[in-house]
């Protein structure tokens, strides 16, 4: 069994390959990722030897119909998890357009390519297929201080991110309506863990603590977000691949609601701790301008993904929170090779001329 997983070399696709190649000794991973900004080979380094002989990796972009071709055609794909995107609201915020090529154009080339092999000439798909679509709770947009987001609160995307992840759902949609392609939609609260981007509030504020630099908080930072460990993430991903209805959208998240205020001075208070360095305080927390139509609060409602799949969130977050601010403080390494932009060379250094 071969699924392609894009995005592989990210945040949440490289965690995700850890959790399936362990999961599952028999299996393969075809591995699709573009290397982007965003995209680190190195996220990858901490493979097995049996796993890496399981992880094929493509460098490719999911918009190049060409060679989304040529790869569906060198190998059987059975499924695909589409974890490739652009993810992160300030960026497309400064710069909208190829957050929409990528997140809505590419997911479009991924089903059109993949329905071209798994579509019979008699109209007739072929068995065990499905494509899942990585989607996220800020396609819903904002809540109030009370609800959660049910798989049928309407989309209401605030922010060019949440507005290209919510097209490309309803792209994923049409190919199963019009189609009747075998699809998933899982949507997703914040996911924190190893291997993240330190563009984004946890690695960011680790990374500049530990430097003593300014920790930048959005305006009054009583934003409030719903923390979900990523491993957890992974689990649910894999499971809804496995036995989730066709045709099905499921909310996944942690019911963890932070204040990212919250989030901040937890982190400080933990690094402070770990490190007994004196000078990591609070006295760090800079309040700056705040991010252009902000959303106040999310928060997902999980029981459908409970109830039917008894998919639960296993890491409480004050033991992941701990895990993961130890992960950042174990592997400066790999922080200092993003920053330095060394993690570049991962690829010419290891992947090329095998
Ligand atoms: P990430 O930015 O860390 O990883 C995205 C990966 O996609 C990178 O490796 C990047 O190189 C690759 N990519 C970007 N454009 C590409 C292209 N055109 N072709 C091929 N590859 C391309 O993001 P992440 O946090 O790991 O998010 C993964 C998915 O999960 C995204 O679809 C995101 O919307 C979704 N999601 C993320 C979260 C979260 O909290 N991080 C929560 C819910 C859903
Ligand atoms: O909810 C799921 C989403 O979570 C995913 O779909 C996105 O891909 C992912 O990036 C994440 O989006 P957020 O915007 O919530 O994540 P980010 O880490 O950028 O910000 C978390 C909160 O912290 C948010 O309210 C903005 C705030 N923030 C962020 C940064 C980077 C700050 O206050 N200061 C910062 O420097």
């Amino acid at each position: 069994m071969k699924i392609l997983v894009t995005g592989a070399a990210g945040f949440i696709g490289s965690n995700f390959v850890y959790y399936y190649l362990s999961r599952y000794p028999e299996r393969t991973i075809i591995g699709l990722d573009n290397l982007s900004y965003a995209g680190n080979l190195e996220n990858l380094s901490l493979l097995s030897p049996d796993q890496k002989a399981r992880f094929l990796f493509e460098k490719a972009d999911i918009t190049d119909s060409v060679l989304i071709k040529k790869i569906f055609s060198k190998y059987p794909v059975d499924g695909i998890i589409n974890f490739a995107a652009e993810t992160h609201v300030d960026r497309s915020i400064h710069d909208p357009q190829v957050f929409l090529k990528t997140n809505i154009l590419g997911t479009n080339v991924l089903l059109e390519e993949a329905k071209n092999i798994w579509h019979t000439k008699s109209g007739v798909w072929k068995e065990g297929k499905k494509f899942l679509q990585v989607s996220t709770d800020e396609v819903y947009g904002t809540l109030g201080p009370a609800g959660y987001f049910t798989e049928t609160t309407p989309l209401d995307p605030h922010s060019p991110y949440s507005a290209s992840k919510a097209s490309a759902d309803l792209v994923v949609k049409a190919y199963h309506d019009t189609y009747g392609m075998p699809v998933n939609i899982t949507r997703c609260s914040n996911n924190y863990g190893p291997w993240q981007f330190p563009e984004k509030l946890i690695p960011l504020l680790i990374h500049n603590a530990l430097l003593h630099k300014e920790i930048p908080v959005y305006g009054d930072g009583k934003q409030i977000r719903d923390w979900l460990y990523v491993e957890d993430h992974c689990r649910a991903i894999d499971l809804v691949y496995e036995s989730g209805k066709n045709g099905e959208i499921y909310n996944i998240g942690g019911n963890n609601e932070r204040e990212n205020i919250v989030i901040v001075k937890k982190i400080i208070s933990l690094l402070h701790e770990m490190t007994g360095d004196p000078r990591i305080d609070e006295s760090l927390i800079n309040h700056v301008k705040d991010r252009l139509g902000h959303d106040r609060r999310y928060a997902i409602d999980a029981s459908k993904i409970k109830r039917d799949l008894h998919w639960e969130h296993t890491v409480p977050f004050d033991e992941g929170i701990a895990r993961t601010v130890q992960w950042y403080l174990d592997h400066r390494e790999w922080m200092s090779n993003v920053i330095s932009g060394e993690y570049t060379q991962f690829y010419a250094k290891n992947y090329m001329n095998r």
